[in-house]
């Protein structure tokens, strides 16, 4: 199955993340039912996109215990130094909540539809790595529950995120950093029809030696 284009994806895709009020509020930011502040960050229940499937939304306080539970383990977090504290997911949870605040895109949580299961992340941040040869670019980010693996969600969330992408941050490139050792992820960069960037790698330092890096041009 080939990504679809951005053509294809209709603009009722991401009429969630359209201001309720039609005010002309940015597309990923609107705001509907605010949840109580909590760490200084104001935190809402909006929907960045949909999927056949899946919701793309922002995070909420709620999600930090599934998240830990689901995609803190061992076989998730295999290519990402092993499982985080409790402490740490708060801590990115935290983080991607301010970038989101800063930039209005993060990686954002992935659910299902139809059950509201938590599934992982998927979205794009910008590299804040000032010694990564990629800094200041945009990189494409994903994560699913491993009990939820080979049904298509990764793809299928981040097909939607790159055409989000192709929308709302056009002529930039997209990166990706992966494991050289993560097969999946490698499989699913091409498969979404990303490609090698050894320019970008012959340049990178010893801290991301391991790391392959892949650019899909938008
Ligand atoms: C990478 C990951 C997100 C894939 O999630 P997923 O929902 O299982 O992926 P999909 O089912 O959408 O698969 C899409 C494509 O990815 C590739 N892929 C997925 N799992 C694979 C595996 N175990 N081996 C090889 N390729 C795999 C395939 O190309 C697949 O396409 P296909 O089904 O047509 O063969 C998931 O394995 C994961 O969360 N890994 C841990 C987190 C991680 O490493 N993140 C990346 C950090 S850079």
């Amino acid at each position: 199955m080939s990504r679809p284009s951005a053509a294809a994806v209709s603009r009722a895709h991401f009429a969630h993340s359209r201001s309720p009020s039609g005010n002309g509020a940015t597309l990923g930011l609107s705001r509907v039912a605010p949840e109580p502040r909590q760490r200084g960050i104001l935190m809402t229940r909006s929907t960045i996109l949909t999927t056949r499937r899946l919701r793309v939304r922002h995070w909420l306080s709620a999600d930090v215990d599934p998240y830990d539970e689901y995609c803190n383990t061992d076989e998730v977090m295999e290519y990402l130094d092993g499982p985080s504290t409790k402490r740490e997911i708060r801590r990115e949870v935290a983080w991607y909540q301010k970038h989101q605040a800063q930039h209005g895109h993060t990686f954002w949580v992935v659910e299902r539809k139809r059950d509201r299961a938590l599934l992982g992340f998927c979205g794009i941040i910008r590299v804040w790595e000032r010694q990564s040869p990629l800094h200041g670019e945009l990189e494409i980010g994903w994560r699913i529950r491993a009990d939820k693996w080979r049904h298509g969600y990764a793809f299928e969330a981040a097909s939607a995120v790159i055409d989000w992408a192709e929308w709302q941050l056009p002529d930039e490139v997209v990166y990706a950093r992966i494991h050289q050792d993560n097969a999946a992820s490698h499989g699913l960069a091409r498969k979404l029809g990303m490609r090698r960037a050894r320019a970008m790698e012959a340049r990178r330092g010893a801290e991301e030696r391991s790391l392959r890096m892949f650019r899909l041009r938008l």
